[in-house]
């Protein structure tokens, strides 16, 4: 059942190209984007002047993801919320506002109280979901469904993918209807998702790579996860896997804020993974996250750095060096993450924990 595979999880891993390509299928038809399910109209998708995206877990990073596209593509606010902390706020909603809940089970509790919530104040509701017919695209006006196919293991990898992947369709859904994007630039935008599975197919290259690093990094006490921008939320989702696997401390940070605390626990040895930009893309972030890294460096961090192939000017300030195909940066997510769930996979098998059914865990969290 596990396809050859030690754990379930690293057969989720490899599937996640299949993942990202089943969850794009059918989305783009003739010349436009398309939801599954659309319960409202075409002008309350335009009327839509202020994103929140709902979620919990991996769901929210992959949230956390949507925010630089949609504000990026659509020119409106995002904000992204824990749903557990969103439903006992008092958020200021109104019938303009698309709610997009992300939930890979569709059953998750506080996401589902979220959603009623936003309801209740006449929001519009988007499900992100990766289960037909789950509670929470029941009653949510409008459905897209990622199709990763049954994720068995209880650390989320293809599902979180297909999460992002599903993201993107929305905020091109939003810049089509609100015309923010031509029609060509959304046909184009959709093309360089369609690209991604065969990079993500490339990525899986390092596996071997990656576990080997993870045998050897099994005995760490902490490990630490820096990233900007879009490498931010993979920071975050990095240590999640790690903590949820390896019952390791791990936390993410945006590398901006080393200097504003997080670099005192810099210390001898202690692992520090980057989350590096493409070069090609915005040089400023670049630039930063490579004095950053020096910085680390020099006070005895051990750097594991997740870079483009071809990117030469880390590679004076990597102990360890993992390379990713070269994507646009706002896709970069995409691949960036894979190591990072191998890394955490491996690490806690090294440890002798079972990776598919960590402690304490459940796969769906349906009690609060
Ligand atoms: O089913 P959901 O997507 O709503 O689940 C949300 C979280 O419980 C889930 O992502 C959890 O954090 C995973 N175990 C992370 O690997």
């Amino acid at each position: 059942e596990k396809g050859g595979h030690e754990y379930f999880m690293l057969k989720e891993i490899e599937e996640q190209p299949d993942a990202l390509a089943n969850t794009l299928r059918g989305h783009f038809e003739s010349g436009r984007i398309v939801l599954d399910e659309q319960r409202m109209s075409d002008q309350d998708l335009r009327d839509v002047d202020k994103v929140f995206v709902v979620a919990c877990g991996s769901a929210y990073h992959s949230g956390l993801v949507a925010k630089y596209a949609i504000e990026h593509w659509c020119r409106l606010p995002v904000e992204v919320e824990l749903a557990s902390e969103f439903r006992y706020r008092d958020p200021v909603l109104d019938r303009d506002t698309l709610v997009v809940a992300v939930s890979q089970s569709g059953e998750t509790a506080d996401t589902l109280e979220a959603v009623r919530h936003a309801r209740e104040q006449k929001a519009r509701v988007l499900a992100v979901c990766n289960t037909n017919g789950a509670q929470i695209p029941r009653e949510s006006d409008a459905v897209l469904y990622t199709h990763a196919g049954p994720e068995i293991g209880v650390a989320s990898t293809k599902a979180f993918l297909a999460q992002i992947a599903a993201n993107y369709l929305v905020g091109l859904a939003l810049a089509q209807a609100r015309g923010t994007k031509y029609p060509d630039e959304v046909a184009r935008e959709f093309a360089e998702l369609e690209a991604m599975p065969a990079a993500v197919h490339k990525v899986l290259s390092t596996v071997d790579q990656v576990r080997e690093l993870g045998r050897r990094m099994s005995d760490a006490k902490a490990v630490l996860f820096l990233g900007r921008h879009v490498g931010f939320p993979v920071a975050l989702e990095g240590a999640l896997k790690l903590k949820e696997l390896a019952y390791m401390h791990a936390e993410g940070f945006a590398a901006g804020e080393l200097k504003h605390g997080p670099i005192a626990l810099i210390e001898e040895g202690l692992p520090v993974v980057v989350v590096m930009p493409s070069p090609k893309g915005r040089a400023v972030l670049h630039a930063k996250l490579v004095s950053n890294i020096s910085e680390i460096q020099a006070r005895g961090a051990r750097t594991i750095v997740i870079a483009e192939e071809g990117d030469e000017t880390v590679r004076p300030f990597a102990d360890e060096l993992v390379e990713v195909p070269a994507v646009p940066t706002l896709l970069q997510p995409l691949v960036s993450t894979v190591p990072l769930q191998v890394l955490a996979a491996e690490i806690a098998r090294s440890r002798g924990y079972d990776v598919d059914k960590p402690r304490n865990l459940a796969k769906s969290v349906t009690v609060e």
